[in-house]
Parts: C-alpha cells; sequence; structure tokens
C-alpha cells in the first residue's frame, strides 16, 4: 500500500466546487443506437491491434441505457458536479447538417436529471470521438473541421442552453493531435509529425470558434473554458543540453496551446524547432485573433511528472513509455527528437504514472503566476489501480485514497499560496473504457462488473462523500470504515 505524505484535515472553502468526470466513448456504449454515427474511435477500436485486448466501446459501461442509476449514484456521494462528454456523432452524426434529435434528447434529459439532483452539469464538446465523416475528410488536419466544430458547439448550446454551467471547448488537444496524428497510438492512428501540427492548429482554431458560438448563441457572458493538459517536466540536470530538451518538451507540449489561446501568439521558438517538418503555413491571417478569445476558466487535467534529458528516444513499441504515454516507431514529441524521457522514480500507478503531487503544486503556482486573474478547476486527477471486490462485498482501494488525499493537499496548499482553484473533478467517476489500454486499467471511484454492470462504491468513493459532506481532507485511514 502507498503510505501518505502529507497531512489531513485541510479544509477547504464552503464554495469550492466538488465535482467528478468522464468522456463518452468512455462509459456511453449504446454504439449503433437512436441515430449514432461512428467515431474516430469507433474505427480505432475495431481496428486490430490498437486497443488492448481488442476492447471496444461499443457496450462500455452502459450508461446511455443507466442514466437514472447512475445519476443516483452521483447524488449519494454528493456531487456538486458532473462533468461529462457529448458524442458529437450522435448530435450530427455526419459531422455537419443535419441534427439528430435523438442525440440531443439524450444529453437533455441527462442534464434535466442532474439539475434535479443538485448537481451543476458542466459540458465539455470534444473529448476526442471525431465522427469518422470528418476524419474521412482530413479530420483535424484540415481548416474545415474546425469550422463543422463550432456549428456542432452551436447546436449544442442552443438545445442544452443556459442548464449548462461551463462550457468546455476541447478536453486536452495535446492528445487529439500529438498521440492522434503524431504517434498514432489513439485515434485516429495517423503517424505524421506534419499532420499533428496542422491539427494542433485547427484543433486551437475550433476552440476559439466554438467559443464564439457558444457566447453568440447564449450570451457574451455564457462561462466558456478549455481543458489542457500541461506536461509537467524537468530536466534531468542543469547542463545546458538537458535544460534544452526540457525547453523543446515544453513548447510542444505546453507553450503551442497556451500562447495562442491565452496569449494570442504561437511561440516564435516552436516554429525553429518544427522547421524541418512544417512551415506552419495552415496558419493563416487573424487565425490568432479568432483563437484568443477570453476563457473564464482554465481547466488543469494532472496525473503525474516527467524527467527530460539530452539523449535518443528509444523506439517505441507500443508498451507504456517513461513519457507516460504508449510508445511508438513515430514519436509523440515532434520537434524534439533530442529530448528524452527517463523513468521516473516510484510510486508508481497502475499506468505505469509516476505519483508526486509536488508536481501539481509547482503547475498551480506557475500558472497563476503567468495568468494572475484566471481562474483554474481541476478538472482531472485520479488514478489507476487493479481493483478487486473483496469477501466484504467491498473495494478497498486505499492506494487510491491516498493519491487523492496527496494531490487534494496539494490544491490546498496551492490555493493557501493564492492561487485562485474554483473546483476539482476526480477521474473518473466510474471504471471505463481507457482508450489504448481498453478496461485493463481501472480509473473509477465506483467500480464496474464488466459482465454484469453491477456498480459498487469503492472505498474512495465513500471517502470522496465525507469529504464533500464536511469539507474536510478526511484522514486517508478512516476510508476502509466509512
Ligand atoms: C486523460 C483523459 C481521460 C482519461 C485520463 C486517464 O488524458 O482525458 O479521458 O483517459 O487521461
Amino acid at each position: 500500500m502507498i503510505s501518505t505524505t502529507r497531512p489531513s484535515g485541510r479544509p477547504f472553502p464552503s464554495d469550492f466546487l466538488w465535482g467528478s468526470a468522464t468522456a463518452s466513448y468512455q462509459i456511453e456504449g449504446a454504439a449503433h443506437e437512436d441515430g449514432r454515427a461512428p467515431s474516430i474511435w469507433d474505427t480505432f477500436s475495431h481496428t486490430p491491434g490498437k486497443v488492448l485486448n481488442g476492447d471496444t466501446g461499443d457496450v462500455a459501461i452502459d450508461h446511455y441505457h443507466r442514466v437514472p442509476q447512475d445519476v443516483a449514484i452521483m447524488q449519494d456521494l454528493g456531487l456538486q458536479a458532473y462533468r461529462f462528454s457529448v458524442a458529437w456523432s450522435r448530435v450530427l452524426p455526419a459531422g455537419t447538417g443535419a441534427v439528430n434529435q435523438a442525440g440531443l434528447d439524450f444529453y437533455s434529459d441527462l442534464v434535466d436529471r442532474l439539475i434535479a439532483a443538485g448537481i451543476k452539469p458542466v459540458v465539455t464538446l470534444y473529448h476526442w470521438d471525431l465522427p469518422q465523416t470528418l476524419e474521412d475528410a482530413g479530420g483535424w488536419t484540415e481548416r474545415a473541421t474546425a469550422y463543422a466544430f463550432a456549428e456542432y458547439a452551436r447546436v449544442v448550446a442552443r438545445a442544452l442552453g443556459d442548464r449548462v454551467h461551463l462550457w468546455t471547448t476541447l478536453n486536452e488537444p495535446w492528445c487529439s493531435a500529438f498521440l492522434g496524428y503524431g504517434s498514432g497510438v489513439h485515434a485516429p492512428g495517423v503517424t505524421e509529425p506534419g499532420a499533428a501540427l496542422a491539427a494542433v492548429h485547427h484543433l486551437n482554431l475550433a476552440h476559439g470558434l466554438g467559443a464564439a458560438a457558444i457566447r453568440d448563441e447564449l450570451g457574451a457572458d455564457t462561462p466558456v473554458s478549455i481543458t489542457l493538459n500541461l506536461h509537467v517536466t524537468r530536466a534531468a540536470s542543469p547542463a545546458p543540453a538537458d535544460v534544452e530538451a526540457k525547453r523543446r518538451i515544453d513548447t510542444i507540449a505546453n507553450e503551442v496551446f497556451l500562447g495562442p489561446l491565452l496569449e494570442g501568439a504561437y511561440p516564435q521558438q516552436v516554429f525553429a524547432d518544427t522547421a524541418a517538418i512544417s512551415d506552419w503555413s495552415f496558419v493563416q491571417d487573424g487565425d490568432l485573433e479568432l483563437i484568443h478569445v477570453p476563457v473564464d476558466l482554465l481547466g488543469v487535467n494532472y496525473y503525474s511528472t516527467g524527467r527530460v534529458q539530452h539523449g535518443t528516444p528509444p523506439v517505441g513499441d507500443g508498451t507504456p513509455g517513461p513519457d507516460g504515454h504508449r510508445s511508438s516507431a513515430v514519436s509523440a514529441w515532434v520537434g524534439a527528437d533530442h529530448a528524452e524521457f527517463l523513468p521516473q522514480p516510484g510510486p508508481h500507478t497502475a499506468m505505469g504514472w509516476n505519483i508526486e503531487p509536488q508536481g501539481l503544486v509547482d503547475l498551480l503556482l506557475e500558472l497563476h503566476e503567468r495568468y494572475p486573474t484566471l481562474p483554474l478547476a481541476i478538472t482531472e486527477n485520479g488514478a489507476a489501480f487493479y481493483d478487486t471486490v473483496t469477501d466484504d462485498g467491498r473495494v478497498h482501494d486505499a492506494d487510491r485514497v491516498a493519491y487523492l488525499h496527496d494531490h487534494l493537499d496539494a490544491v490546498g496548499e496551492a490555493m493557501d499560496k493564492g492561487v485562485d482553484v474554483r473546483g476539482y473533478f476526480v477521474w473518473s467517476l466510474f471504471d471505463n473504457f481507457e482508450w489504448a489500454y481498453g478496461y485493463d486499467r481501472r480509473f473509477g471511484v465506483v467500480h464496474v462488473d464488466y459482465d454484469t454492470q453491477v456498480r459498487t462504491l469503492k472505498d474512495s468513493a465513500r471517502w470522496y462523500r465525507e469529504l464533500i459532506r464536511t469539507g474536510v481532507i478526511p484522514a486517508p485511514e478512516s476510508a476502509a470504515t466509512l
């Protein structure tokens, strides 16, 4: 068992929003029902060898048919907010054009049930499941996809309206661009570094156009956010070559998003870093103004840290790489050929990710220093472990409780130092389809038996419920008795 290193008992402000998060393809199932068309994840997961054990999201945890029961679980936990995503191909099966009313009705009903249960809906429009028709036309390498996203955003905004507490345009565009089109370990499985850079820009553009469409539809004061997985890395030594390796990772992982989204410009260094790969001619006059729209909040997804040195990255074989992602023969780190990720000291989760809450403190402090007036929320944080239901019918996931305990204390520490954090969403509410790892890696605070679809609160869920009830981080040892 992993022991905690941080104190218990830290109180949180009474208006701090406690939530949990999921994503459409990871939980919904019902892949062929009520007019839903395939997304890139349907195609990818059905391609042999792409997902561990050949798992797909066809059924997932059957959330599509279990909304009343699942919302009742959220209510039992006392969740104040629920972050979920909309499946684009349920709403606009062809990506643009004809609207599928049954798809909209599903989300509208979910939103009504959440509100009736006292839970604030936090809607992500794009959590990686691009309609396959749009991918067939070039996907995120095409500028037209950004405009299609704005059309889709408008349709969903019109349908769900002001019942939504907070809109999020994109979840982790880094993964969409670099795992989707660079290393190809995520859908659509393309391995072209130049395509990944075009995808970066068109995702940024989609955010700007989508945010404008939402506000045009619902009013200028409609709260809009984006969620990034900013990579927290450290140079392996102060040697200039190692520092430069880390700088290249920062540029391609973080700055190509923070720059245009929050500062209105791409980092100049990225053009030199990637000169052999792309001339960036996909950036057109006026695009930066379209991208750089005000955001009301920045979502931060945080799991672990990385250590980088100057070196030659090994050729990947699909196993988990030291950068935390599945390795591939083609690197996800476009323009950073001599940046090598080193294995991190433990403890590790079942993903092989190192556990380092201090990285979250550092990230939040850095963001606050750079953007002092921008509110933040932790839109994902959590851990996969190999959980089992024991003879007493419970899931004693002490490792996950310790992980959540220490990271929440890290959030509190950053808030004590002045960082404006508005809420925390544990990833994930339920065990679910963990992308290229299928159902093998369990992130839920609620256990799901994939044969029977029975849901069982893990100790972490009981512990989280106690935290929400009291507003004070409970001692981790108490979880097994709650
Ligand atoms: C994030 C994803 C989320 C989940 C977690 C573990 O990158 O946004 O869907 O898979 O990782």
